[in-house]
């Protein structure tokens, strides 16, 4: 019984449209499209904010002395008035490396910050 009523939204949802306004789209294709950008919106947010020194430093701070050595560096305070990110450093550019170091370095932080309780960090 639920199943059939799952199909038959489904064929719903991909049936030609009557109505002028949906120019002849079936009302899924409007609703993938949607949920296809939202979760490219949200992954590109995740993304920018996961590169940003904030994020790093949030764990980093207290944790040795990187954070207080990056601020008195040249990559930080120069003339130029530039300054490059811990992530700009650390984590790669390509696509495929990057989601790599993400997954692999996110996982290994937690887990060493959270559950790990031998080694002093912050
Ligand atoms: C959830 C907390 C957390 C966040 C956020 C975090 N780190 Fe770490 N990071 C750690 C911990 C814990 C270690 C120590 C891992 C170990 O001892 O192997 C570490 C180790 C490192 C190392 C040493 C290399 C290694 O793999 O052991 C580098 C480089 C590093 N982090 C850079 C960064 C950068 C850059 C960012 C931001 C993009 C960042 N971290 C964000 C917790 C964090
Ligand atoms: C200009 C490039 C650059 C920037 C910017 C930079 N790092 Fe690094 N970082 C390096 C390099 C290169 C090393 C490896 C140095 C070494 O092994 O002695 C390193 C080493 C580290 C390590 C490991 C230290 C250890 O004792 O082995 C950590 C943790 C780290 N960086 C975190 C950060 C964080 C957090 C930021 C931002 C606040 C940051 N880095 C900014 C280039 C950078």
């Amino acid at each position: 019984m639920k199943k059939l009523l799952l199909k038959e939204l489904w064929e719903k949802l991909w049936k030609r449209p009557t109505a002028k306004w949906l120019l002849g789209i079936p009302v899924g294709a409007f609703l993938f499209l949607g949920l296809g950008a939202g979760g490219l919106l949200t992954f590109n947010v995740s993304m920018q904010m996961t590169n940003s020194n904030e994020f790093c430093v949030g764990c980093h701070i207290g944790m040795d002395t990187v954070v207080e050595e990056y601020r008195e560096s040249i990559h930080y305070k120069n003339v130029h008035g530039l300054s490059a990110s811990c992530a700009d450093c650390h984590v790669p550019e390509p696509f495929l490396e990057k989601m790599e170091t993400k997954i692999r370095s996110g996982i290994k932080d937690i887990y060493k910050k959270y559950w790990v309780k031998d080694i002093n960090l912050g």
